[in-house]
């Protein structure tokens, strides 16, 4: 993208070219007619509609999203200002005190007032209250004074404070933080700062807390228009670029500029050197300003001494022994998930701008190392496992699900974090399978995360979501990382359900959330009504004339009887394949409608090392059992569900069937076995929930008749470990069993057909030593006499 070099940009004119919509046309001469797209994607062949181009209709996202903005609206800002007051030498109104939480004065403390401004920022692009834009606009006019009064010491301009807080001088102009400047400079040369709580010399993920501030500055311009916002964080990105160059310089044992082993010795500090996603917002500034020397700051957060090479290589390393630790062994074994996620969204911004294409297949290949093989039915990733280290924020070793449940775990803001990566991988790689993961964190992990309840002055946010067997989960979390993310991911459901082709060609309907995208440059109105996912259908209706082609997702989950319809006509259901896109090309007109009917089922989810392991999926949504397990805390209820299948091998049939609803529509079921109650993933209260069982089925039986033969496990083509873990043989010895094999090939068009795929089953079983050639028999004689017990219900 070298034009970008050559051109000077004039943000001012940026500005009204915004007027017109999301397309803005930047520079002269040459390079007139280039596109150039805010935020994520900006040069991609798919782009994001801005935010307030996609409105919320009534649903589950928006009871979910009105409560935070509850939250929102009552609030004191004046609470983020107290401690950026303190630092600049400007008082603050008696009586009013910090979030608390991290957000205490302590080493973290900053990054709220950015997650804040983001999501005021959001909540205003969202249906235009002005109330929200004019809080975000006082929070951002304070900053502005704290950023001038500091810069002002440096010319030996005294704060009128008598705080000591203020008493320091800045060794570079454009620095704003809650803290002092030296709290991010000793992270690096010549101190190395570490890890701790010492105001002192200690250090806390200081360029975390610089990248919260400054993505909520970004987005009060993106979503606003609040160019006091983007004159802010233009000058701490021109300070971070000293500081990342030039660095300590006042301090006595300077020795030179950083180098790039500085860099990368700083980002292998576990915690310390965590930076978030800080080199995401650089390459957003040089597009902003024309200025190549943001994107240089970007690349200098490049991971390059443990983790980048690695990823542009496809070797999976987020686990390593003790003793092959890579670079100069200042990294951990595990990984911390939520420190490597967001600087994968951060490379793919420097893609974007740089166009080098390494960073691309780095932030794809790392993408690929934690889905599927260390995701969890509810979208989240990372965990404890026997032997590890004990921190469920550490990414477990590769393909362990089963083994890495057992505790806590699935911390929140990682999942936030993998819902931006999988999108902004779509947008280069147009492959559903990104879509149909980001649906899963967001109507599982990401609309839990919200309690169903309001509060004034508690966001009621989850940090983990625990996994483990009848466990519950706990909101609140002021001050903390997914407290933070939180009142972003509950401000922004309407930022993925539509995408457009960069040529404006292609319209992307990627979620089913009720919703109208109103795209003025295209001259189309979409109205989408749905009540998904408490109901599976969905309506589309065109406003506008036009060619277009209306590419809409067919979720990977569909097992049967999905069908679309334009006014009523149907599209051939032979060109509709799970985990795609049905494109729909024609000449649109105002009135036309498009139906889609994708009728739910109850689909049983296997953790990949350990197949008895299992989560119950509807649809998209993540069904957990309710209350603790007869077992006692820590152990999994048991369910056998094979005796209640028919022909179809529909388990909502009879295994699993829903019983009732609650006042808000969320369906509710019963277990034929046990007869325990399930319900949606995203139903946010503190009842005691399992979102995996253990599936039991000792016997080979065929609805109610039991051939008398032990249901026996076959464990080849099970994973192996990438790193051990401790007291579990890997592969495992919990395979799948024969009957798994054989309800695998359902539905059974006939009785025949079941007889065949046991037979064929068998005969694997008795080829691999399982079964004797007697027990095969007695299999296949009672599969035989089963046409009764099978047929499915009329
Ligand atoms: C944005 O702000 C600038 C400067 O205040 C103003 O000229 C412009 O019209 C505004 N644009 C929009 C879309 O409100
Ligand atoms: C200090 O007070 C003077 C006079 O009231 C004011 O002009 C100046 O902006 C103040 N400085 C700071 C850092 O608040
Ligand atoms: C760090 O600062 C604390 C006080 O905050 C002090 O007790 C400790 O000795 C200091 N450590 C070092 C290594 O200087
Ligand atoms: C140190 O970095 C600054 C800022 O990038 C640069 O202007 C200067 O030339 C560098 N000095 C050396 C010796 O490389
Ligand atoms: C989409 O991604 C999935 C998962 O990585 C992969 O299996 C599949 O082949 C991809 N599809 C295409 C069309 O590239
Ligand atoms: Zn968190």
């Amino acid at each position: 993208m070298a034009w970008l070099d050559k051109v000077s940009f004039s943000p001012r004119r940026l500005l009204r070219a915004c007027t017109v919509g999301a397309a803005v046309l930047v520079g002269s001469g040459a390079i007139t007619g280039v596109l150039a797209d805010l935020g994520p994607g900006g040069t991609a062949p798919v782009r994001p509609f801005r935010l307030d181009q996609v409105r919320l209709g009534d649903g589950l996202l928006q009871e979910k999203r009105d409560r935070i903005k509850g939250f929102l609206r009552d609030y004191d800002a004046r609470k983020f200002l107290v401690l950026f007051n303190n630092q600049a030498g400007r008082s603050n109104p008696a009586g009013v005190d910090p979030p608390g939480g991290w957000e205490d004065g302590g080493l973290l403390s900053g990054h709220w007032t950015g997650h804040f401004m983001t999501a005021l920022s959001q909540a205003y692009a969202d249906q235009g209250e002005e109330f929200f834009k004019d809080k975000l606009n006082w929070m951002v006019n304070e900053l502005a004074e704290c950023q001038d009064a500091i810069t002002a010491r440096m010319d030996g301009e005294l704060s009128n404070s008598s705080s000591s807080d203020s008493s320091w001088i800045p060794t570079h102009p454009g620095y704003l933080g809650a803290l002092p400047e030296d709290t991010v400079l000793r992270l690096g040369p010549p101190r190395w700062a570490v890890y701790g709580s010492s105001l002192d010399n200690n250090t806390w993920a200081p360029w975390y807390t610089q990248h919260k501030i400054m993505r909520g500055l970004l987005d009060a311009y993106y979503n606003t228009n609040n160019t006091q916002a983007y004159d802010v964080v233009v000058k701490m990105a021109d300070w971070a670029y000293l500081a990342l160059t030039v660095g300590d310089k006042n301090h006595a044992g300077y020795t030179g500029n950083l180098t790039r082993d500085d860099l990368n010795y700083m980002w292998d500090l576990y915690i310390g050197g965590e930076f978030g996603g800080a080199n995401e917002v650089f390459p957003e500034i040089y597009q902003l300003t024309g200025d190549a020397k943001h994107l240089n700051t970007a690349k200098a957060f490049d991971n390059r001494e443990s983790l980048f090479g690695a990823a542009v290589e496809d070797r999976d390393i987020l686990v390593v022994p003790k003793n092959e630790i890579p670079g100069r062994g200042r990294r951990p074994e595990r990984l911390h998930a939520n420190t490597h996620v967001p600087q994968f969204i951060g490379y793919l911004r420097v893609f974007e701008f740089s166009g080098e294409q390494e960073y691309f297949e780095a932030a794809k290949n790392f993408y690929g190392w934690v889905v599927p093989h260390r995701g969890f039915a509810n979208g989240g990733t990372s965990g404890n496992y026997p032997g590890s280290t004990n921190n469920v924020e550490l990414f477990q070793n590769r393909d362990n699900i089963a083994n890495a449940i057992a505790q806590d775990g699935s911390e929140t803001c990682t999942t936030y974090n993998l819902l931006k990566l999988a999108r902004n991988l779509f947008l280069h790689e147009h492959n559903a399978t990104y879509m149909d993961n980001y649906e899963r964190g967001l109507f599982n992990q990401i609309a839990a995360s919200r309690a169903d309840s309001e509060s004034a002055d508690d966001p009621l946010l989850t940090y983990f979501q625990p996994l483990s067997p009848g466990s519950n989960r706990d909101y609140g979390n002021t001050g903390t990382c997914c407290g933070g993310t939180g009142q972003e991911s509950h401000t922004k459901y309407q930022e993925t359900v539509y995408l457009r082709s960069a040529d404006d060609s292609t319209l992307y309907v990627n979620l089913f959330i009720p919703s109208t995208l109103n795209w003025e440059d295209k001259g189309f109105v979409i109205e989408q009504e749905t009540t998904f996912p408490r109901g599976d259908n969905t309506k589309l209706t065109v406003t506008g004339e036009g060619q277009l082609d209306i590419n809409l997702r067919v979720p990977a989950w569909i097992r049967k009887g999905f069908e679309v319809t334009v006014n009523g006509e149907a599209v051939p259901g032979d060109e509709v394949k799970p985990g795609t896109y049905l494109t729909l090309s024609r000449t649109w007109q105002t009135g036309d409608v498009i139906e889609a009917r994708m009728p739910f089922s109850i689909r049983i989810e296997r953790a990949l090392d350990r197949p008895d392991t299992q989560a119950i999926m509807w649809g998209p949504v993540l069904l957990q059992l309710l209350g603790n397990p007869s077992g006692g805390s820590g152990s999994f209820w048991e369910l056998s569900l094979y005796q209640y299948l028919k022909l179809d091998g529909d388990y909502s049939s009879a295994a699993i069937t829903q019983t009732g609803a609650t006042a808000s529509g969320d369906p509710l079921f019963t277990t034929a076995d046990a007869n325990l109650k399930a319900r949606p993933y995203y139903i946010g209260d503190a009842q005691a929930v399992s979102s995996y069982f253990r599936r039991v089925e000792p016997k080979v039986v065929f609805g109610s008749l039991d051939t008398g033969v032990a249901n026996l496990k076959r464990n080849d083509g099970l994973p192996n470990y990438d790193v051990p873990v401790t007291g579990i043989p890997s592969p495992g010895i919990d395979g799948p069993t024969f009957l798994d094999l054989v309800w695998d090939e359902a539905p059974f068009a006939t009785h025949d057909a079941f007889v065949d795929a046991v037979t064929t089953v068998a005969d694997a079983f008795v080829g691999a030593g399982v079964y004797t050639a007697d027990e095969r028999d007695a299999i296949v004689a009672k599969a035989g006499e089963a046409e009764q017990e099978l047929a499915p219900e009329s």
